[in-house]
């Protein structure tokens, strides 16, 4: 990876991606593509930014030809609880984006790396220890995109040769941008709760186990992915990951041991519990481990302390 292009900069794993990037292969070499929201911050400051929705082909392209762009992270998506209120966005975002990047790449020689989810499975998956590879029969138009996005990555490296790579991301828990609209949020509303008000409602029922993952995680499996030797990789697209899995009662009561006063209720979401139900309580992920040597390093509980560390400071700070 040397001119690297991160469309949805400015998304939850944007904007955090982006900046790691530009700090291991230089700022100037690492473009945020946004859509509507322009960067602000270190984000804007810290190297060039461009517009590059995904769903128009030709600003991408641009975008590539301009910067000599040899490595796409095309993390544009509707997530799934408002992809079942606007699925047909869902497609279009989901889908009708990475086929513009996948034509690009093919085009201009790019490495494409489109995150699947959790959300790929469903539908007779086995929930425990789900295995890479098994049944994905997702009844969400998320899950549908997903495993759409994983078959056409597949389909462009056998017949293009297009350098496709790509993780089922678990929940992602972050404290610089907000996730927007998916089942896993809860778990970081959670500790934003926690911190301001000392109680959160949860939409998902206690018992509803899903795996789950801390940023840092996240992007050491986004950036070595896409390092790792690629006569190693028996799969592409896409390799299960997690780091850790729990339930709300769980990460309640990991909250609590810092914040005694913590209290929790449920007002469970019907569309959201129903997606819960049908993705995986905890994914078998020895074949990213054997393959390109995920290792993930942080657990719930180093988690929890760097969260309610991070956000006590916005508080202080008066950004939230
Ligand atoms: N975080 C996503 C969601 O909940 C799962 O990939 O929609």
């Amino acid at each position: 990876m040397k001119n690297i292009l991160v469309i949805g900069a400015v998304g939850q794993i944007g904007s955090e991606l982006t900046l790691e990037l530009r700090k291991r292969y230089g700022s100037g070499n690492v473009v945020a593509g946004y859509r509507a929201t322009k960067p602000t911050g270190e984000l804007l400051d810290s190297g060039p930014a461009e517009v590059a929705d995904a769903t128009n082909a030709q600003q991408v392209a641009d975008v590539v030809k301009k910067y000599k762009i040899d490595t796409i992270y095309n993390l544009a998506a509707i997530l799934s609880a408002v992809g079942e209120a606007k699925p047909l966005m869902a497609w279009q975002v989901g889908i009708g984006g990475l086929m513009n990047c996948l034509e690009i790449a093919r085009e201009f020689g790019c490495a494409v790396s489109t995150p699947s989810s959790i959300g790929a499975f469903g539908g007779g998956t086995p929930l425990d220890n789900t295995p890479q590879d098994t049944i994905q029969r997702p009844q969400t138009m998320y899950g549908i995109t997903k495993v759409t996005g994983e078959l056409l990555s597949d389909y462009y490296f056998k017949k293009f040769g297009v350098d496709t790579r790509s993780v089922r991301y678990p929940g992602i828990i972050s404290n610089v941008t907000l996730p927007g609209g998916g089942t896993t949020d809860y778990a970081v509303e959670i500790y934003y709760e926690a911190v301001k008000s000392g109680k959160y409602t949860c939409p998902l029922g206690a018992g509803t186990f899903l795996d789950m993952m801390y940023m840092p995680d996240a992007i050491e499996a986004a950036i070595d992915l896409m390092e790792a030797d690629p006569a190693k990789l028996k799969h592409r697209n896409s390799f299960n990951v997690s780091a850790m899995s729990f339930d709300p009662e769980i990460i309640a009561a990991e909250i609590k041991k810092h914040i005694p006063g913590f209290v929790m209720d449920y007002q469970v979401e019907p569309i959201k519990q129903a997606i819960a139900n049908s993705w995986p309580n905890n994914m078998d992920d020895s074949c990213a481990r054997a393959e390109w040597g995920w290792n993930p390093k942080w657990n719930l509980e180093k988690m929890t302390v760097d969260m309610l560390r991070a956000i006590r400071e916005k508080k202080d700070k008066g950004l939230i």
